[in-house]
């Protein structure tokens, strides 16, 4: 029988090693999992690419880890993105990245990566907001481009301290809230492709 489970794309908008985002991210794809998905970290350090330039475009067409990622994507139904907040807005790595997918590629739309697509976004920070002002930045960013983003997000502050050895979330609210935006994502995609 085929897997019907619901097959998500999660990332973190930053490529540091330690990062906070990717142990968030990463937490995330472990949550999906046991919540009834079928998640898939990507790691953005493995798809280095150039800041978007519409001549190098022109002339040597998408990079191929642009062109990698993009068929990833179409791979997948839903996203679940952890973005860190560099001065109150998304980092350049996750714009560049979502601008470069937002290209056409051969047989692939331009935008054919986020249409139908639902996605989590949560965050953060070492700082007590948690990075809670870039979150709808990207929320604003990802509906203009055709994904549904769910209303739940999550952002964690004192990020320094916010989780346990294994990777989980010390504080219990966050946790559960945690789970709860992984379990709304699967169940509304799971919904919406019967
Ligand atoms: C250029 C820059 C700007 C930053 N601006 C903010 C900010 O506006 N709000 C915030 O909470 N943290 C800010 N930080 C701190 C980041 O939250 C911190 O570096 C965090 O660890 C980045 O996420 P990561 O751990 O996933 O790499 C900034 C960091 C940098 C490098």
């Amino acid at each position: 029988m085929s897997d019907t489970r619901p097959r998500i794309l999660v990332f973190a908008g930053s490529a540091r090693e330690d990062s906070f985002n990717k142990r968030l991210a990463r937490l995330m794809a472990q949550r999906i999992d046991a919540l009834g998905g079928q998640a898939t970290f990507v790691d953005l350090r493995d798809f280095p690419m150039p800041i978007y330039d519409g001549d190098l475009e022109a002339g040597e067409g998408l990079p191929e880890h642009a062109s990698r990622l993009k068929r990833m994507f179409m791979e997948h139904q839903g996203l679940a993105i952890a973005s860190p907040e560099y001065n109150g807005f998304i980092t350049p790595l996750l714009k560049n990245t979502i601008d470069w997918v937002s290209r056409p590629d051969g047989d692939l739309g331009a935008l054919e990566p986020y249409q139908h697509k639902v996605a989590a976004i949560v965050g953060a920070s070492p700082g007590g907001l948690g990075g809670l002002r870039a979150l709808p930045l990207l929320r604003q960013l990802l509906s203009n481009i055709g994904v549904t983003v769910l209303p739940d997000q999550l952002a964690v502050g004192g990020a320094g301290s916010a989780f346990h050895e294994d990777g989980s979330l010390a504080d219990e609210g966050k946790a559960k809230a945690l789970d709860n935006i992984c379990q709304r994502l699967v169940t509304t995609l799971a919904r919406s492709s019967q």
